[in-house]
């Protein structure tokens, strides 16, 4: 499909440095009026992602699904779920998106399909042996077929092993309806890369890679036992699992399609893997770019972030791409809300490399147990952690790299954590007696402050109600209200992606690609000072105002305005005079 480039995304690599926001179809907009988010949704809200100054989406996917796992139980990968549109809208909304200059990035979900993906139909019906088994990782149970292979464990809980009801066992590492593939077989490889260039065809400027470090397993026996299977990857790749070298020979392969097309189309890895193998999966020899998930897993502490920003910047330097940054996403608690919590008094390490780079994950982890957890919850400061997130998003968007921002953060909603357990979606829920699961972040976007504004209750949202309930406190938090607030979070990120690009290009005449710079600059305790040139950031942590450094005040996350100094957590950008 031939189509007329816009100069944005015409940039080369113009996604080093983007904005990309992530939108969860099913809860951003209803055009069809029933209560499910959808493709003709995304296209009706084209204005609203140029107002907000975004280079590119990504949307979580949109395919024909059970939804036994919000869409990441891909029953066809090249086709759009009726109940979300036609591949004709899916094309309507991509000139439309491309007409306003934002590039469009698909999931991509290797890994796994869903059981109801017409090979693992087949695969079922087929006896142990067959052709048809090898797609997937079929094994004979133990004590003649009735009890699984081994005692592994599904990330969602209970076995990672379904009985096929003929002694033969299928792996899932997510729910059982998500059979995993094996990608030993060439049949399974040669068909994804047909799916990337079905979508590359019709104009999607890249994909993000579900489960990126998951897809070559070893399943030769003897297994390693439940409790030696680290959750996490390991330094040296030799997970039976997670990370085996053998996954790169597979980008490698799609950097080559990726490379037919102008301009090369890009993927973005979701690989949970040690952070020294990062670089790996963002080289430009592989998917050029992969998610950095370590601030989003950050408290709100200076010693955190700039850890956690010198790490980032040094494997990006290693791998030859630009980082990412993210403070949220679909799987985790909404950051206003984790940074409303009380702070973690001693992060926890899970493990310590080879190269003496501490591999944590605490915020996120105490946010889901703390957070979600019913009876014993916290207090969650929700002025606090609104205020905080609004300072880290300009944190985000004044480092070098690309920024993903989750839909509704840029409105700075909070979790919805008192979702009744009989409209929970989501499969982690229930996993023990305290798990909620994710669908606290993914309610339907409050658009209106009028819950009847469409005639649908909904904020907005659609004409027939939202899939998830929203609170009524939504309305404080709609799209209508806040465009019309000076003070806003979204006149905020509004303001700041728009200052960003100029500043960007101002750096770096016609190429805001080539922005790089980045320095410390010294600052008193509770700050983190940097620069990019003229360009200053500058956080206060603590609970007061410190005095702010000389320069013109470009923007403040306060919704008070910067005064005179910086406000307690607060971010301040500032043009060095
Ligand atoms: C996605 C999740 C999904 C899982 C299995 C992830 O990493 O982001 O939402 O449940 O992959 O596909």
């Amino acid at each position: 499909m031939s189509r007329v480039i816009h100069p944005r995304l015409a940039r080369p690599q113009w996604w080093r440095d983007a904005v990309v926001y992530q939108i969860y179809p099913r809860s951003f907009a209803d055009a069809h009026g029933d209560g499910l988010g959808d493709i003709p949704g995304v296209t009706s809200r084209v204005w609203y992602l140029r107002e907000l100054g975004v280079d590119a989406v990504w949307l979580s996917p949109f395919y024909p699904s059970q939804l036994a796992d919000g869409g990441y139980d891909v029953d066809d990968y090249r086709d759009v779920d009726p109940r979300l549109g036609s591949l004709a809208e899916f094309d309507e909304m991509v000139a439309a998106l491309h007409s306003a200059g934002i590039g469009v990035i698909v999931d991509l979900v290797p890994n796994h399909t869903s059981n109801r993906h017409a090979w693992f139909v087949e695969a079922l019906a087929a006896s142990p042996g067959a052709a048809a088994r090898e797609r997937y990782l079929f094994r004979d149970g133990a004590n003649g077929g009735i009890e699984p292979p081994n005692e592994w464990e599904s990330l969602f809980g209970g076995s990672a092993w379904t009985p096929a009801g003929d002694g033969q066992w299928y792996l899932h590492l997510f729910a059982p309806e998500q059979p995993d593939l094996n990608w030993d077989n060439p049949e399974v490889r040669i068909d994804f890369e047909n799916t990337l260039r079905f979508w590359s065809d019709r104009g999607v400027d890249g994909f993000r890679v579900d489960v990126a470090h998951g897809l070559v397993k070893d399943l030769e026996e003897p297994w390693e036992r439940q409790d030696e299977l680290e959750l996490w990857p390991r330094p040296d790749g030799s997970h039976p699992l997670w990370d085996r070298d053998g996954v790169m020979d597979i980008y490698r392969s799609w950097r080559r399609v990726f490379d037919c097309y102008d301009p090369p189309r890009f993927a973005v890895a979701e690989a949970s893997v040690h952070p020294s193998r990062r670089a790996r999966y963002a080289s430009p020899e592989t998917l050029g770019q992969a998610f950095n998930f370590a601030m989003s897993d950050a408290d709100w502490r200076p010693g955190d972030f700039h850890e956690v920003v010198d790490t980032a910047l040094r494997d990006a330097a290693e791998s030859g791409s630009s980082t990412t940054w993210l403070l949220g996403g679909h799987d985790s608690p909404r950051v206003a809300s984790r940074f409303g919590l009380p702070l973690i008094p001693s992060p926890r390490v899970y493990a310590d490399t080879a190269d003496g780079r501490p591999f944590r994950h605490d915020s996120q982890w105490l946010a889901r147990q703390w957070l979600l957890s019913d009876g014993r919850r916290p207090h969650v400061d929700h002025e606090l952690g609104r205020r905080r997130a609004r300072a880290a998003t300009l944190i985000e968007l004044a480092l070098p790299g690309c920024t993903y921002v989750y839909q509704g953060d840029e409105l700075g909603l909070p979790e919805v954590a008192d979702l009744p357990p009989e409209v929970l979606q989501d499969p982690m829920a229930g996993r023990s007696a305290r798990e909620k699961g994710r669908d606290g972040c993914r309610v339907p976007l409050p658009w209106s402050a009028d819950r009847n504004a469409l005639g649908g209750n909904s904020f907005g949202f659609g004409r027939d109600g939202a899939h998830l309930p929203q609170p009524d406190w939504f309305a404080d938090f709609a799209v209508d209200v806040q465009s019309a607030d000076p003070t806003s979070t979204l006149t905020m990120f509004r303001r700041a992606v728009a200052l960003r690009a100029s500043l960007l290009a101002e750096a770096s005449g016609e190429s805001p690609a080539a922005a790089g710079g980045f320095a410390w600059v010294p600052a008193v305790e509770g700050v983190l000072h940097f620069h990019r040139g003229l360009w200053h950031c500058v956080t206060n942590f603590t609970d007061g105002a410190v005095p702010r450094p000389a320069g013109e005040v470009l923007l403040c996350s306060a919704p008070e305005g910067a005064g005179d100094g910086v406000p307690a957590n607060s971010t301040v950008w500032l043009r060095a005079s």
